[in-house]
């Protein structure tokens, strides 16, 4: 399984996605059957590491982004990737727009599809400390509602 996810600037939300992920598959000795990657639909941020809050507040809860770097979604992922997950509707609705006719890839709003009682991972890069633990605290939630499928399609 190949799981990608997708927000706007790939150096906040999505990164975060891939390391909560990462850290919960070797927990459960699953990390050989998935291959985990995010991007960004902005190219604003290509090359450069997460955003410093996002890093720390992930350390943290023991997650290290710092190995991390930002890239744009482009149009080989929909073939590359089996599972591509927009953090909100403005992601999703860019995916949609760009992804070519033939494409393989499922692609679904997160949160949404583990039935969070949100259904978008707020955007924190305008706003203060909170938002950054909120991000973490939804996509830790919903890592699990992914993690109870990812074990159901090994
Ligand atoms: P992300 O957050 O989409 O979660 O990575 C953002 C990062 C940067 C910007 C917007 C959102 N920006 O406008 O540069």
């Amino acid at each position: 399984m190949r799981v990608l996810f997708v927000c706007l600037g790939n150096i906040c939300r999505s990164p975060t996605a891939e390391a909560v992920l990462r850290h919960k598959l070797l927990e459960l000795g699953l990390q050989e059957g998935v291959e985990v990657d995010s991007a960004g639909t902005g190219d604003w941020h290509v090359g450069k590491p997460p955003d410093s809050r996002t890093r720390q507040a992930a350390l943290l809860r023991g997650y290290d982004l710092s190995a991390l770097r930002g890239r744009q979604v482009c149009a080989s992922d929909f073939a590359r990737f089996d599972l591509i997950l927009a953090m909100d509707n403005s992601n999703l609705q860019h995916l949609r727009r760009m992804r070519p006719g033939n494409a393989a890839a499922e692609l679904d709003l997160f949160l949404r599809r583990y039935d969070l009682a949100l259904d978008e991972v707020p955007d924190p890069y305008y706003g203060g400390e909170e938002g950054f633990e909120q991000v973490l605290d939804l996509i830790e939630q919903a890592c699990d509602g992914l993690l109870r499928e990812l074990r159901g399609r090994l």
